[in-house]
């Protein structure tokens, strides 16, 4: 038997009939504006315990299940309802940076964004040494690749309090760069090619007060170097 979309309302005022109640006959509605949040937590792109044993699975499962799940929630329920919902994250970032009143909505927009590009510069068995085009630019711009490494860690590592360490086109100059807090190169006019985090949820229960640790550990294994040289094109 063909399918016939008339047949619905009339099996459902039956069935209403069935139940003693009469099927409400209404005017056409306007469609209620959505209520789906603005913006959705992206998935990992690997398993939650793919890192490991550089970064565990709890730790992993903790940073994107609940602190960028939290940053994601915060910026929906600051954008609820006003023009910036309709906006893009990378708007949002570049366009309430250094703005006094938009403080809140320029922290939780920046981390949402940080830490989706933190997840997609690390990979299973990464690390070591990059190839081709991207090694030699590191080599051009920083003397060799242990010279970018032991500037990349002094970032890191020099980054009082929460932040981020990165390796960012500026120009055509590739630089090595920290941020505070939820600051992003976005927000300055850089493009990021890798960023690590380096706030304390990033690797205090693998790692304890051990940062250096954590960044090394980020250098020599989790490093997805394809992801880099993707951003450099
Ligand atoms: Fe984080």
């Amino acid at each position: 038997m063909s399918f016939h979309p008339l047949r619905i309302p009339v099996l459902l005022s039956i069935a209403a009939l069935a139940t003693g109640l009469a099927a409400p006959v209404r005017a056409a509605e306007p469609t209620p504006p959505s209520t789906a949040p603005a913006f959705q937590l992206p998935p990992l792109p690997y398993a939650p315990d793919a890192l490991e044993p550089y970064v565990s699975a709890k730790t992993l499962g903790f940073h994107h299940g609940k602190h960028h799940q939290a940053y994601v929630d915060n910026l929906n329920k600051l954008v609820a309802g006003t023009p910036w919902a309709g906006r893009s994250l990378e708007q949002i970032v570049v366009d309430t940076a250094g703005v006094a009143d938009a403080t809140a909505l320029f922290n939780n927009a920046g981390q949402v964004w940080n830490h989706t590009f933190f997840w997609q510069g690390m990979k299973a068995r990464g690390g070591g040494k990059p190839t081709g085009r991207l090694l030699e630019r590191i080599e051009k711009s920083f003397g060799s690749f242990d010279a970018f490494k032991e500037a990349f860690v002094a970032a890191a590592v020099g980054q009082f309090g929460s932040g981020w360490a990165w390796l960012v086109l500026d120009g055509d100059a590739l630089k090595i760069v920290k941020t505070a807090n939820a600051d992003t190169p976005l927000a300055h006019g850089q493009t990021a090619l890798l960023t690590c985090d380096v706030w304390e949820h990033a690797y205090y229960l693998d790692y304890q007060n051990r940062r250096k640790d954590f960044v090394a550990a980020f250098l020599d294994h989790l490093v997805n170097w394809e992801f880099v040289a993707s951003r450099l094109k």
